[in-house]
């Protein structure tokens, strides 16, 4: 018997948190929704401090055989983890789809793209490579890469599979255990991952993930001594809380935070494609995205030009709840998301931009918004605040300089953007940019195999990649005195 994509998702929602793999439900209980329709779809548990602590205890008990185990043994563990996510992509993509909103097409690819920090980790695993050198002293230094230790991992709603893998694959192939926070608006598909990696055989205690007051759990977890490592994906604000907790324990941080993504087409670039990419790159996830383009600039002479064709492609793209087929953009998580949006369109207004598609809440209602295209304005609050909506503001430039300088006048550097021909220029802006990342001809730069991060006020630390395993290890240098 075939069952729908939504009941194949509602097979894998378990309103438990989990501690050390053991089911735990508690009294009180928070509600999460489908933002399409606001029907609430299911229920998870208000753990506290108490919850929390025995969780940490089991990372802790977990530790030393996990950290000492083969890792050719974890890179197994993660392989066979990864080829159960792949078995299951139907059901997490419509699970996801039903508690975040986002289109069940998109939802299935951030299920693969999530997978592939897995599948990239377990290979990771099996390179935990040390070096040796001659001292100076007459001895040889050997260095070894171990983990970090029993690790926090706070993830955000809008990628809900993916943003848990990028910290997970790397934490788990280099031997660390973890407490998962995921956020209250999606932790279904969190919960349904790590039950799969029990499935795969991770050992008890090396993985829990606990539900509830984001405050009190993220206090629980900071404070605690136990935690060596923190890797947290969100706002900026909460990253430096989050950091000042961590602080008098001096554990290990990491932070990927928020973004104001310049992206900029020059009057060389093929116009077509930076419409098409300026898209994909926008709609993600709705415009819920922290590498997002937030504000675009354009060289004036061709900048009518861009913003018309933009404007016609963004006024057809279908909008509507997961599952409706074609569906491109999908509600957003909240209301006040709403209210961001709104205030952001009414504020470039205001500042004498025009709308040329879009411009106000979407006629189905609900958390739907129109996508949006202005052209002109003040881009001053676009430096600073990132929409987080299908919002897209163009503003027109002059010389390369002066757009740069916009570009790098922001306190946030996570993601930039730029389209051009000139190979010099892209040599030369993407060496200038302050971003942690700048894609060239392409609004896509995410993926398992890329260094994830940001500079300045986006936080610090890299996901995926090669790098990224480094945030979960340390390296011990054992000197031998050789005769
Ligand atoms: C994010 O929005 O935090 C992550 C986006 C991505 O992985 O591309």
């Amino acid at each position: 018997m075939t069952i729908s994509p939504r009941d194949a998702g509602l097979k894998l929602l378990r309103e438990h948190a989990l501690i050390a793999g053991e089911v735990v439900t508690g009294a009180a209980r928070i509600a999460v929704d489908d933002p399409a329709t606001g029907e609430i779809i299911g229920h998870i548990p208000d753990l506290g401090v108490a919850e929390t602590q025995k969780a940490i205890a089991a990372a802790v008990e977990a530790f030393p055989d996990w950290s000492r185990s083969d890792p050719h043994k974890r890179a197994a563990f993660l392989r066979e983890w990864a080829r159960l996510i792949d078995e299951n992509t139907e059901g997490l993509g419509a699970l996801m789809a039903l508690e975040n909103g986002k289109p069940f097409e998109e939802a299935k690819g951030e299920v693969a793209y999530a997978n592939g920090f897995i599948k990239w980790f377990a290979g990771q695993a099996e390179r935990l490579i040390g070096e040796t050198q001659d001292s100076p002293l007459g001895h040889v230094i050997l260095t070894f890469r171990e983990a970090v230790g029993p690790c926090a991992l706070i993830t955000p709603w809008n990628f809900p599979a993916a943003m848990l893998t990028r910290k997970l694959g790397p934490a788990f192939a280099a031997g660390c255990t973890a407490v998962v926070k995921p956020a209250s608006q999606t932790p279904f598909t969190a919960l349904a991952l790590a039950e799969l990696a029990y499935q795969a055989g991770l050992p008890k205690g090396a993985l829990s993930v606990i539900t509830g007051d984001a405050a009190t759990i993220g206090g629980a977890l900071t404070s605690s001594p136990d935690i060596r490592k923190l890797s947290f994906t969100g706002s900026t604000p909460v990253g430096r809380k989050l950091a000042e907790q961590s602080a008098p324990t001096l554990k290990r941080v990491s932070m990927e935070l928020g973004g104001a993504a310049p992206l900029i087409v020059f009057a060389d670039a093929d116009l077509d494609l930076a419409v098409a990419e300026t898209i994909k790159g926008k709609f993600r996830n709705s415009g819920q995205t922290c590498v997002c383009p937030n504000r675009v600039y354009v060289e004036a002479s061709v900048a009518d030009e861009y913003a018309t064709k933009l404007a016609a492609e963004v006024a057809k793209i279908p909008v509507g709840a997961a599952f409706e087929p074609g569906v491109k953009v999908g509600p957003l998580i909240e209301d006040k998301a709403l209210d961001k949006v709104e205030d952001h369109l009414k504020r470039v207004r205001a500042a004498g931009g025009k709308v040329l598609t879009g411009g106000a809440r979407h006629e189905r209602g609900g958390r739907f918004f129109q996508p949006t295209v202005t052209l002109g304005g003040d881009d001053t609050l676009f430096r600073e605040e990132e929409t987080f909506g299908p919002l897209i503001p163009v503003f027109p430039f002059e010389t390369e300089d002066e757009v740069l300088t916009k570009a790098n006048d922001s306190e946030f550097g996570l993601a930039s953007y730029l389209f051009t021909r000139d190979l010099d220029r892209a040599f030369r802006i993407g060496r200038r940019i302050e971003a942690g990342m700048c894609g060239v001809n392409t609004g896509l730069i995410s993926t398992a195999v890329a260094p994830f991060g940001g500079v300045k006020s986006s936080g610090y630390g890299k996901e995926g990649s090669i790098h990224g395993i480094d945030e979960y290890v340390d390296i011990k240098a054992v000197t031998l005195a050789l005769k």
